[in-house]
């Protein structure tokens, strides 16, 4: 499959799918069809049962500087309405398997909001979030007011929101945004590293857990420890969880089935 916008790459080695963006001299501003190349890429790495994760990454520059300006500068309201561009960024909300950010240089605007639908970020020192919609007389649109709230707090996000300031890595971690900050020549091998350790778990346990930590944002507690334990109650058909308890008992290392 070739793309315009974006590279992808199979690791098979590691059971890790790469995608990487690809709009260097536009900071990879994130125009519709960038979206829909990921959609497609991330489509066949969950078909692919030899993917057991995968890591979404931009440049040493930026990730993505937002969404591409140029094309929303003159849409009207309707226009936008039409389009219904960011119902299709749900698509990759609904991708089963980890994902996982790579980050370094800006994730700012619907690039922090990308990044903010990865399970995990890893992100280079070099890393700076932020949503500066407010500069451009709008507001976040895929999902940065309740998702960077829900991450680092009212008080920061308040800030950030109205503000459009950038914060640096340190200030991401301390706020539990993001996961871990490296070295910036190091971002991506770490977030492959992570990838590769999540990937040789058992593949429907990941599954589910992904699923049940998920609902713990998107839901209520009460629906969301239902999901949770018809999760756990669930595994119990697998071989897998045979297996696991199984070599756990008898000392070995487990052999995932991945069913
Ligand atoms: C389109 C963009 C862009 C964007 C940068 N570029 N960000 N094009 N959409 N979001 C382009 C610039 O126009 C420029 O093109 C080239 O990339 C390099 O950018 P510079 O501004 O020259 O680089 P620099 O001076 O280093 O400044 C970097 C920057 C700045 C601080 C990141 O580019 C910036 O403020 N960008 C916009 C960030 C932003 O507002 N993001 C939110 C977008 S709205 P030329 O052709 O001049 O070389 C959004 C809505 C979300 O995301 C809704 C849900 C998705």
């Amino acid at each position: 499959m070739s793309y315009q916008y974006i590279l992808t790459e199979s690791l098979s080695d590691r059971r890790v799918g790469l995608i990487r963006i690809n709009r260097p001299k536009e900071l990879n501003a994130l125009n519709r069809s960038v979206i829909e190349e990921i959609i497609t890429a991330l489509q066949g790495f969950e078909a692919d049962a030899a993917i057991g994760a995968v890591v979404l990454t931009g440049n040493e520059r930026a990730f993505a500087a937002g969404a591409d300006i140029k094309e929303m500068a003159e849409a009207t309201a309707v226009d936008m309405n039409n389009r219904d561009q960011f119902s299709r960024w749900d698509v990759i909300k609904r991708f089963k398997k980890p994902l996982i950010a790579a980050v370094s240089g800006f994730a700012l605007g619907g690039g922090c909001e990308l990044a903010m639908l990865c399970d995990l970020i890893v992100a280079s020192d070099t890393a700076q979030f932020g949503q500066p919609e407010i500069k451009l007389g709008v507001i976040p649109g895929a999902g940065g007011t309740q998702r960077l709230t829900r991450a680092v707090g009212k008080a920061l996000a308040m800030e950030l929101i109205l503000t459009g300031r950038f914060m640096t890595a340190e200030e991401a971690h301390a706020h539990g945004l993001i996961n871990r900050i490296v070295p910036q020549e190091l971002y991506l091998d770490e977030a492959l590293k992570l990838a590769s350790t999540i990937a040789a778990m058992p593949p429907v346990a990941v599954q589910l857990a992904k699923e049940s930590v998920l609902q713990a944002h998107e839901t209520h507690l009460q629906q969301g420890l239902l999901v949770e334990r018809k999760n756990f109650y669930l595994l119990f058909a697998t071989e897998d969880q045979k297996e696991g308890m199984s070599a756990f008992i008898e000392k070995r290392n487990p052999q995932w089935k991945g069913r």
